[in-house]
């Protein structure tokens, strides 16, 4: 049989051979510390287990839901007031999305034709080349370089490029590689695209894993952002539930209509008792997701701070829950590089070169572990003797 074409735009399974030496050292009995995947270790919050509990003894709520209920879509609106601060965010501004993954993915189909041109940043996370890809969409990367703190530069896109351009997309706090964005770069980025009429979309996955002081709110805190943007909002990361795949778009009620019209014709709603859960969410205190975001600065200090002093020069991260890392003296593969830590410090990590053409050259931690057992990763790297 001759399948689609479209899964020609998707190269080969690269971290197979990593996954399969994981299983076999753990099998084998061998410590291995996981600073490979994102998702959070920390438990859901109490009232959001709650509310799906309760919500699941309903027989009503395991109906098609077809729709986000009103009540969620209010409380996306309150919530981007009350953490935001951002006012006038109404009901028709907003959709579900099962996870930002989902939304980015289709965004392409809904938004873009053969021949468009899209901005994306490089490295960035997978999705956003396949969302625009399975659009039919040219990807045009824009370099996020450690000159410029692996933040987006407007100015470095060459006109000719801007004037092409349909959608921009950023993601800061960003990953990989742990940026994060200040009030004058988003000005600067939504006067970029008012002036070539571009679509910015912005990832706002990791505003509350932000270190140092440094506070993320949403795009529109930018003036302007609500004529120029649309924004992925995702519950997975504040709230430890990357499992029940909870998040929204926001922003141009144009766009969110296309990005509907394409989601109703391959989903019938996001299941209820997880619409309550995520009310729940976005009701509840944000006390626990301020305290969460103190430990994973204290992480993101035992992983930096303990590299640094066994002589790794790994700069700290602003803000996700990810730290970027150049590979050592005498490494210059990242594929290469990760499987010789597994095999020599039992230390899982991320390929750069799984992240965009830019990213080879480096690997990607995450900050998925207690302070005390990221302490002991950085002893057995020590004693591997690679750094
Ligand atoms: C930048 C970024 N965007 C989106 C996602 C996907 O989040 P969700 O769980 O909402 O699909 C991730 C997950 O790691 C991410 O890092």
């Amino acid at each position: 049989m001759e399948f689609s074409k479209r899964l020609e735009l998707f190269g080969p399974e690269i971290f197979a051979a990593l996954n399969d030496k994981v299983v076999e050292q753990q099998a084998a009995g061998r410590s291995v510390y996981n600073l490979s995947v994102g998702t959070p270790d920390f438990p859901p919050f109490p009232h959001i287990k709650a509310a799906l509990a309760k919500a699941i003894e309903d027989d009503e709520n395991w109906k098609y839901s077809l729709r986000d209920i009103p009540e969620l879509l209010g409380a996306v609106c309150a919530y981007y007031e009350r953490r935001f601060g951002v006012s006038g965010i109404t009901p028709e501004m907003v959709m579900s999305f099962s996870g930002s993954q989902d939304g980015i993915g289709h965004l392409g189909m809904a938004l873009c034709n053969e021949g468009d041109l899209v901005l994306l940043p490089d490295p960035c996370y997978p999705v956003f080349m396949t969302g625009c890809r399975l659009g039919g969409a040219e990807c045009w990367y824009y370099h996020l370089t450690k000159e410029n703190d692996f933040l987006p530069d407007p100015d470095a896109i060459p006109p000719e490029i801007a004037r092409r351009a349909k959608l921009m997309l950023v993601s800061l706090p960003a990953n990989p590689v742990g940026s994060v964005g200040t009030p004058a770069l988003y000005a600067r980025l939504v006067a970029f695209c008012k002036q070539y009429d571009i679509l910015l979309v912005h990832d706002n996955a990791y505003s509350d894993i932000v270190f140092d002081g440094a506070v993320c709110n949403s795009l529109f805190s930018t003036p302007g952002a609500l004529e120029t943007g649309v924004e992925f909002f995702s519950l997975s990361k504040s709230f430890n539930v990357t499992g029940a795949r909870l998040s929204f778009l926001v922003g141009r009620p144009d766009v969110i209509a296309a990005c509907k019209k394409l989601h109703t014709q391959i989903d019938f709603g996001k299941f209820l008792p997880l619409q309550y859960a995520a009310i729940a969410a976005l009701e509840g205190p944000l006390e626990p997701v301020r305290a969460q975001c103190k430990v994973y600065e204290a992480r993101r200090d035992a992983l930096c701070g303990g590299l640094r002093a066994i002589g790794w020069d790994v700069p700290d991260s602003h803000g996700s829950m990810f730290v970027w890392a150049p590979l050592p003296a005498g490494y210059t593969n990242s594929m290469d590089f990760c499987m010789e830590l597994l095999d020599k410090a039992g230390v899982v990590c991320t390929p750069g070169s799984s992240f965009g053409p830019s990213g080879e050259g480096y690997v990607r931690f995450a900050l998925t572990m207690p302070a005390e057992k990221i302490a002991k990763a950085v002893a057995a790297i020590a004693a591997s003797g690679m750094v």
